[in-house]
């Protein structure tokens, strides 16, 4: 399986000629780099500077169409090429989405045959839980009534909250810590959906994600790929991310 790299560029940049700048040099890595799948999820605005890898989305409407003045719907993101949807981001939690609004968010994604990329994560790190009942109940809620054949598009990120790089006193997790998050989303994913679910869905890691530890966290952490918030953003550093993991 080719890994993943997301670039979430959250509400950056200013200017659409900035905006095809990072992309350019993304889209460039991403055609040497044969064994990683690249995708940007630029702001709404910047849809079109993207150019040359997969085309991701930051948010979307369950509905179809209609009087729903500020959203947009699955078919117009489908329509515009995006393939990739990112769901339940912690900083879209913070502004109140709950987890029955993602999940109606997941299903729409799935069911218009995009790719739902759920981010699920403990607000704190908690030295003596093992496993935080905030992520079961993520993935549970979030993955509510879904039905089974629709899974093969899904994509689950462990983003620790305490971890996003412009979170207060953030640091990245350890790898280690990473792997034993992927087994224990793995088992939960097992009770829900069965074995052929908990052992093909894809799942990254996010935050704080740099050039300096993204090869750690693939080859020690064990994941298939990467959600990279403020490294995505310099285009060295995120071209530097891609080449790095491309090497392993
Ligand atoms: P970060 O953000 O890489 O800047 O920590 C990741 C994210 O929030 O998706």
């Amino acid at each position: 399986m080719k890994k993943i790299i997301i670039a979430n560029w959250k509400m950056n940049p200013k200017t659409s000629k900035e905006a095809a700048i990072l992309a350019r040099a993304a889209s460039e890595a991403a055609r040497v780099a044969k064994n990683i799948e690249v995708v940007i999820a630029p702001p709404f605005v910047h849809l079109q500077a993207v150019r040359g890898v997969k085309l991701g989305a930051q948010n979307i409407f369950w509905e179809k169409s209609g009087p729903y003045t500020g959203e947009i719907s699955p078919l117009q993101l489908k329509a515009y090429g995006v393939r990739h949807v990112l769901l339940g981001h912690s900083e879209r939690r913070t502004l109140g989405e709950t987890n029955e609004e993602i999940n109606k968010k997941v299903k729409a994604v799935l069911e218009n045959g995009m790719k739902a990329i759920l981010c699920v994560g403990e607000t704190e790190k908690k030295k003596d839980v093992v496993f935080p009942q905030e992520i079961a109940t993520e993935l549970k809620e979030g993955l509510k009534n879904i039905k089974k054949n629709f899974l093969k598009n899904l994509i689950v990120v462990y983003e620790p909250v305490w971890a996003i790089s412009t979170n207060k006193n953030a640091k990245a997790d350890n790898p280690k810590n990473v792997f034993e998050m992927t087994i224990l989303i793995r088992k939960e994913l097992l009770k829900m959906f069965g074995k052929k679910v908990a052992f093909l869905t894809p799942i990254l890691y996010g935050g704080s994600v740099d050039k300096k530890n993204a090869v750690d966290f693939v080859k020690l952490g064990k994941v298939d790929g990467l959600l990279v918030g403020s490294a995505s953003l310099n285009p060295k550093k995120f071209v530097k991310i891609i080449k790095n993991v491309s090497k392993i």
